[in-house]
């Protein structure tokens, strides 16, 4: 299972399609409500026709037609099997259909909110990306982009040293398969590029003071690693490491760790935008 020509390759993920498919659920419930909180403020909502390019599982997607009650949503996957999970559970709430970020299958000036989360670090060409929601987005309509930074991301206290060097090698070997992992400090110049207008970048993090330790647990499982222990790009010594300082971790009753994220938005081209915000 693949979803294009970018990085992002669930069946060579730690527990396969299954385990990406529970990784994608903990990573809604850790930052999904915060993220939910920017959108209410940037006036998303009421009866928007919100379109999710990537839509995945359906992990944020739900939250969201949970939020906007009265939005129209379509929901935009190119991957079959997590195309059938989001008609298994968002039909008849939502329209699904395939495509991707850079073909979307709907006309031109149709859509008021366009969002895209963790989908633009995978792809080859996202300003491209970008460009085709400007199309789909009405004169005012809102582009949203969600991502990480693989720089700034988060923290863990105490600190998994053993994971710091690992991360680097993970991150070039996504820049290999297209993708990019420190898409979130660029976001802005994507967008901008595109011919976006109003371009503006927000920051939103979880603390697991907020949602437990447990909650950071599906993203920072030393099982993530084991798919680069089997192709050799991490050394069986350094996995012992990171599984020891992991147990240090969950032994501390003071351990803390927080996540980081962006949101970067912007404007299509033309009149002013009528969202509420
Ligand atoms: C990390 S998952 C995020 C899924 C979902 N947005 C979420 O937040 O749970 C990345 C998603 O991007 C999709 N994807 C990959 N390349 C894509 C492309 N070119 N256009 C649209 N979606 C793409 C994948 O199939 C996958 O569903």
């Amino acid at each position: 299972m693949s979803a294009g020509d970018g990085s992002y390759e669930p069946d060579r993920m730690a527990g396969g399609a299954e385990g990406e498919m529970q990784r994608l659920e903990a990573q809604a419930g850790l930052t999904g409500a915060k993220e939910l909180f920017l959108l209410e403020a940037l006036g998303v909502g009421a009866d928007d026709h919100i379109v999710e390019v990537g839509a995945g599982s359906g992990a944020f997607s739900r939250m969201l037609v949970d939020r906007f009650p009265a939005a129209d949503f379509t929901l935009i996957e190119p991957d079959t099997q997590m195309r059938e999970l989001l008609r298994r559970d968002l039909t008849p709430r939502a329209a699904i259909s395939t495509g991707s970020a850079e073909a979307i299958p709907l006309e031109s000036n149709c859509a008021d909110v366009v969002i895209a989360r963790f989908v633009y670090q995978h792809l080859r060409r996202p300003v491209d990306a970008a460009r085709e929601a400007l199309r789909v987005l009405r004169p005012g309509g809102r582009l949203i982009v969600i991502d990480f930074d693989g720089q700034l991301w988060g923290l863990s206290e105490p600190y998994n040293d053993a994971n710091s060097g690992i991360h680097s090698r993970v991150f070039e070997s996504q820049r290999e398969r297209g993708g990019d992992r420190f898409i979130g400090r660029k976001l802005t110049r994507i967008l901008a590029e595109a011919g976006c207008e109003s371009v503006e970048l927000f920051p939103f993090a979880s603390s697991s003071d907020e949602v437990g330790v447990e909650a950071f647990m599906a993203l920072t499982k030393p099982d993530n690693l084991l798919p680069h222990l089997e192709t050799g790009l991490i050394s069986i010594q350094e996995y012992a490491r990171v599984v020891s300082d992991h147990e240090r971790l969950l032994e501390d009753p003071d351990a803390l760790m927080i996540a980081l994220g962006f949101l970067c938005t912007g404007t299509a081209p033309g009149s002013a935008h009528s969202l509420s915000g």
